[in-house]
């Protein structure tokens, strides 16, 4: 700690004694990482409280500097969060600068906070408490996101839209089973969000600097305390480890990739050419020179943060790939991804989950574009499998040969005449135009995890138990 003869602008008054003059300019920028991880305090100050109260529970500090340190703890939160905190660069980080605040406030009792840690087990600690509070948030943001999806599936269970393969119509599908798929999605991100938790739930405290400590400490109670599962088993893997930082980055970029095909989809369903929906004004603007414009910019950002969360992920991977064990000051440079990446993904939720509630889909147009492209064509092949006994390749071959003359003459298949039908195959009887209605193939479609409505609604149903 600063004492008195300590000169505070030469140099460092943590680790100052060592060194002659103070570190230059640019030795404090490139070291300093205050402007950063001043967003880890409540939780460098919840790690503290726990430490003092473990080393006095296990009498090697006293009880009295334990209620001393606590309290000036306490006392520098409410002032880092009522704005009336001065962060100095000079003391580095967020640690430090907590530390350096504490003596100012209770005195020599501060100096026996550090007692049997070290920074490197203390900002692991610091840095898991954050990624853990910002996972369960994700955790809540997709239920979120799932939850709009249900609603509007339900509500569109029975609205019939074109499916796509290489984006040509393929078969019909309904809009309710389309959200279903980005169900599927964010069901499949929430499920690695929540295992992540479980994986990351061990207390590096107490690893000290890389080896443990000589002092008596009890890790499992400062665990406990801060709501750990329990503590990590490796002193050394504890201050190098930043798996649960890259995983974090992972999930986020797999579930930035998930919306950003979403962003992708609203951006071309809103199109004039599609007209499936329209977004509200919320979530769209308006172009400064052409007046009739309406701009999907919200879902074009949503796709353009996945590209940040992306090299967030790379960036870290990188930082980490090429380090000895254990800990090395690159490692301070993880902390910018992340809450980079996190806002990021925050923010592309909190869009996508307005825009999926506010948008207008325009199921007439939806309806309309499901029948084109011959959209039924597998349907009457199938037909032709089960009513009239063909195999499934020469149905396909029957099929195509009405597909060609529908297009000849410049109409859909339910709209060529029987006799049309009948000359490419004798069996075919008027039967054949239940099926060739968009909404009988939809219906047709049964199997489990299929398009019908009935299926549609089982999914649903699932989900919303699953919640
Ligand atoms: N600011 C540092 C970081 O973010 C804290 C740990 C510093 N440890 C050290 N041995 N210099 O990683």
């Amino acid at each position: 700690m600063a004492d008195d003869t300590t000169d505070t602008k030469s140099s460092n008054q943590m680790w100052g004694g060592r060194f002659a003059s103070g570190p230059d300019a640019i030795m404090e920028e490139i070291n300093a990482s205050i402007g950063f991880d001043k967003k880890l305090f409540a939780q460098d100050i919840r790690g503290s409280i726990a430490h003092a109260t473990m080393l006095a529970h296990q009498g090697i500090i006293s009880a009295d500097d334990k209620d001393k340190i606590v309290h000036g703890l306490n006392t520098i939160l409410s002032e880092i969060e009522s704005g009336n905190f001065e962060f100095s660069r000079q003391l580095e980080d967020i640690h430090m600068n907590v530390e350096a605040r504490l003596a100012t406030l209770i005195g020599p009792a501060a100096g026996r906070l550090h007692t049997a840690r070290s920074r490197n087990d203390q900002v692991a600690l610091d840095f898991r408490l954050w990624v853990k509070e910002e996972l369960e948030k994700t955790e809540r943001m997709l239920t979120g996101l799932i939850a709009a999806f249900l609603d509007r599936a339900e509500e569109h269970a029975e609205s019939v839209m074109p499916g796509f393969t290489h984006l040509q119509t393929a078969q019909p599908v309904t809009f309710g089973h389309h959200c279903m798929a980005y169900v599927e999605m964010f069901g499949r991100d929430r499920a690695r969000v929540r295992h992540a938790i479980e994986h990351l739930d061990e207390s590096p405290i107490g690893a000290a600097a890389l080896a443990g400590t000589g002092y008596p400490i009890d890790r499992h109670m400062t665990a406990k305390a801060l709501g750990f599962r329990e503590p990590t088993r490796n002193s050394i893997d504890t201050v190098s480890d930043r798996d649960f930082a890259i995983e974090f980055l992972s999930i986020a970029a797999i579930a930035g990739m998930h919306l950003s095909r979403l962003a992708e989809e609203i951006v071309i369903w809103s199109t004039p050419q599609f007209g499936f929906v329209r977004l509200s004004d919320a979530f769209s603007t308006g172009s400064s020179i052409m007046p009739q414009k309406k701009n999907p910019d919200a879902a074009e950002l949503v796709r353009a943060k996945t590209g940040r969360i992306n090299g967030s992920l790379v960036a870290l991977l990188t930082i980490m790939k090429g380090l000895p064990l254990a800990y090395s000051k690159d490692m301070q440079e993880d902390k910018e991804q992340v809450f980079d990446a996190a806002e990021s993904l925050e923010l592309a939720i909190a869009a996508m989950t307005g825009m999926v509630l506010d948008m207008t889909v325009n199921t007439a147009r939806m309806k309309a574009a499901a029948g084109s492209g011959y959209s039924t064509a597998t349907d009457l092949a199938d037909w032709l499998v089960r009513e009239a006994g063909l195999p499934f390749r020469d149905a396909h071959h029957v099929t195509g040969r009405a597909v060609a003359l529908a297009e000849s003459k410049g109409c859909d298949l339910a709209e060529l005449p029987l006799s049309d039908l009948q000359a490419i195959h004798a069996d075919i009887t008027d039967k054949v135009y239940d099926v060739l209605t968009v909404e009988a193939s939809v219906a047709s479609r049964k199997s489990f995890g299929g398009t019908a409505p009935s299926e549609v609604r089982r999914q649903i149903a699932f989900w919303r138990a699953r919640n």
